[in-house]
This record gives C-alpha cells, sequence and structure tokens, in this order.
C-alpha cells in the first residue's frame, strides 16, 4: 500500500534498508530510510533488485467495485456469449502480426475489408460464432486489472515463435495466465521459417507444466504462420471449441457491467471510451459510472464505427457521454439512476482528494524532518 517509505519496504521485503539506499544511489536517486518512495521509483526499485511487487490502494479497490449488491443470475437467464481473449508472448513472436491477420480476414463486420477503426478490441466470426479479441496486447487495461486481481479475459493464445523458444516474456505470460485460471492455448508462429523448431518449443512448454496434447497432455497447441497465413482456421477453431468447453455465459437482460479498455479527451467529441461488456446490454440512454466519473449513454460505435444502440455480453464498444475521461481498467456499471450514478461518481473524487492531501501531508513532514 502507498504511500510507503524506504524503510518500510525494507522490512516488507527482509532487506536491509542500507542496502536500498546504495541500490537507490545506484539509480540516481538520493533517499533516506524515511523517504517516502512513488509508484515508478519503487517499480524500478524492485526490478532492480528481483523482488515482485504488487500495488494496492483503497483507491483503487474502490474503483473496481460496483455499486449495490452483486446481482446473481439465474441460470435460465443466462446465454452462450462469445470468449474474450488475448494474445501474449514475447517480443517480436508475432503477436500483432496474428491479430492484423486474423481481423484482416475475419471481421465480424457486413462489409469485411470495410476499414476498421482501432477501438482495442475487435470481433472475428468463425463458423457463425463470435470471438472478441482485446488488441492491444500488454494493454494498460490488464496491468490495472492484474492489479486489483479481476479478470478481463476468458481464454489467453500464446505466441511462441518456433525459431526462437521460451523467452522471458513468455515465461511471465505463462504466469499471468495460470495466476488468472484462465486456459492457454499456445500458437507456435513463424513456423515457416527455414530454423523453425515446433517440437523443441513443445519440450520447453513441458518444463513449465503445458504439456502438449499430441504428447499425452492437455495444452491445445497450434502450429502457424501469422505472416503466410497458414493454420490461422485451425487457431481459430480451437478458440471456439475450448470456449466451448469453458461454458462462458451471460445475462443479457439486465443492466450493463463492463470494464475500460482504453479512453481518452477526443477534441469533438469529448471523453470517448472503449468498454468491454461483460454482463448484461448497455444501451443508449443508460446512466453509467465508471471509476471516479460517471455520465449517460449518448452514443456507442463498433469497431467499424457504426452507430449502435445496444451492446451485449462480450462486445467492444466506443461509448460517448461520461463526464470526464474514465481511467483504463475501470469498473463500469450502469445504473437506473443517472443521480446515484453521479453522486457515487463524486463521492469518490473527494475520497481520492482527502487521500492525496493526507499523503501529501506526510511527504511533507517527511521533507520537514530531513531538514532538521
Ligand atoms: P512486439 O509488439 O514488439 O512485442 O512484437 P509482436 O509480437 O507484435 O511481433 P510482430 O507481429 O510485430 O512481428 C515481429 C516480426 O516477426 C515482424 O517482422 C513480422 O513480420 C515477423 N513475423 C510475424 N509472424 C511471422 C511468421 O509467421 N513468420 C515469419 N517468417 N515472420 C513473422
Ligand atoms: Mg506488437
Amino acid at each position: 500500500e502507498l504511500p510507503i517509505t524506504v524503510k518500510e519496504f525494507a522490512e516488507e521485503i527482509g532487506e536491509a534498508p542500507n542496502n536500498l539506499i546504495v541500490e537507490l544511489m545506484n539509480m540516481g536517486v538520493m533517499a533516506n530510510v524515511n523517504q517516502s518512495l512513488d509508484e515508478d521509483t519503487l517499480e524500478l526499485l524492485a526490478e532492480e533488485i528481483g523482488v515482485q511487487i504488487k500495488f494496492k490502494t483503497e483507491e483503487e479497490e474502490e474503483t473496481l467495485m460496483r455499486v449495490g449488491p452483486e446481482i446473481e443470475d439465474k441460470e435460465e437467464d443466462l446465454e452462450v456469449r462469445p470468449p474474450i481473449v488475448t494474445v501474449m508472448g514475447h517480443v517480436d513472436h508475432g503477436k500483432t502480426t496474428l491479430l492484423d491477420v486474423i481481423r484482416k480476414s475475419r471481421v465480424a463486420g457486413s462489409e469485411a475489408g470495410g476499414i476498421t477503426q482501432h477501438i482495442g478490441a475487435y470481433q472475428a466470426k468463425v463458423n457463425e460464432k463470435l470471438i472478441t479479441f482485446i488488441d492491444t496486447p500488454g494493454h494498460e487495461a490488464f496491468t490495472a486489472m492484474r492489479a486489483r486481481g479481476a479478470q478481463l479475459t476468458d481464454i489467453a493464445i500464446l505466441v511462441v515463435a518456433a525459431d526462437d523458444g521460451i523467452m522471458p516474456q513468455t515465461e511471465e505470460a505463462i504466469n499471468h495466465a495460470k495466476a488468472a485460471g484462465i486456459p492457454i492455448i499456445v500458437a507456435i508462429n513463424k513456423i515457416d521459417k527455414a530454423n523453425a523448431q515446433p517440437e523443441r518449443v513443445k519440450q520447453e512448454l513441458t518444463e513449465y507444466g503445458l504439456v502438449p496434447e499430441d504428447w499425452g497432455g492437455n495444452t491445445i497447441c497450434v502450429n502457424v504462420s501469422a505472416l503466410q497465413e497458414q493454420n490461422i482456421d485451425e487457431l481459430l477453431e480451437m478458440i471456439i471449441l475450448v470456449s466451448e468447453m469453458e461454458e462462458l455465459k451471460a445475462n443479457p437482460n439486465r443492466l450493463a457491467d463492463g470494464v475500460v479498455i482504453e479512453a481518452e479527451l477526443d477534441k469533438g467529441r469529448g471523453p470517448v471510451a472503449t468498454i468491454l461488456v461483460k454482463n448484461g446490454t448497455l444501451k443508449i440512454g443508460d446512466p453509467i459510472l465508471a471509476g471516479l466519473t460517471s455520465g449517460r449513454v449518448r452514443a456507442m460505435f463498433n469497431e467499424f464505427g457504426e452507430s449502435l444502440d445496444k451492446a451485449g455480453p462480450s462486445s467492444a464498444v466506443e461509448v460517448l457521454g461520461f463526464n470526464e475521461v474514465p481511467a483504463a481498467g475501470d469498473f463500469v456499471q450502469s445504473l437506473e439512476d443517472e443521480r446515484q450514478a453521479r453522486d457515487v461518481a463524486s463521492d469518490r473524487q473527494d475520497e481520492r482528494r482527502q487521500s492525496e492531501l493526507k499523503s501529501d501531508a506526510k511527504v511533507s513532514l517527511d521533507d520537514l524532518y530531513n531538514q532538521i
């Protein structure tokens, strides 16, 4: 929890405070034991000394929280929904190429080949079934969601280049997916290359507890070439298969819950947020709350820039109508009452301000002591 001083952090990780001060000095940061560390410095320091840290602040928890009780859906109200898929993997292993080739050949829109706009997610259609791809790997919404232990996706596609094998970020991705408890489908990419060694990749996977199906395990691996568009259909079919096994369901007939994937202030249109609807249906006119901001859905657009009046489970839509720009990773909820949404948002802003004041006060006290 922030703020944290050098001394508190040292205690937390069982390290001598002096060692941390030396490490900080090496990083060009002059600090004493009572100094508060900001998030960036902490992150760098933790990386330097090889410890894993996770931030948890009260405000963050709060922006994730729903207002009112969690609504349990009745079994008979649930309907099958498309899987939400992310592509993960090491640098240069072909994530973007894979996402692009799927987008290009499989867009769900009526006029395939039409100009798609980047909204952070898109849907592909495979044998009349939809798959929602989040198309910004390593995106900040994930980091935010992950830090809060919340889950954004249903299935992880792990891209491993067959000429390179498992690398540090591959390992990281495996750990994230395991921690989230979501199934991993391995896309062994670049099999067109002369030096591709897909069998070696499979061998390496077993070392991480991912035993390929053809080796007697239950990890689905598909050899693909994103560049030459080889076996992309097989990969997509495997995604459908896994999603059917997962029995992913939602209730389209209720107020929407979702997550902000990305958001920005558009000069002409005001705050614009891409929202991934996780449950329920988001409709034009719905009062909405996202983190510290609220509003009313004024307009919604899909990835083709087409205007929509509703968005059901697992769809991603650009939403206009927020009073301010929400943050990526914020929990989104539509409410019956716009006043309630506004009140909750303003309460949260007050609390945020209060706690910022408190931490400012703490910093300046520390500074004062330093000068004595
Ligand atoms: P980062 O976003 O930097 O992490 O990389 P990435 O994983 O998105 O990889 P990207 O799709 O940008 O591909 C990296 C390079 O590998 C590019 O030069 C691609 O053209 C190439 N590449 C991707 N897929 C294949 C493939 O199937 N075969 C071959 N031969 N090259 C590929
Ligand atoms: Mg990329």
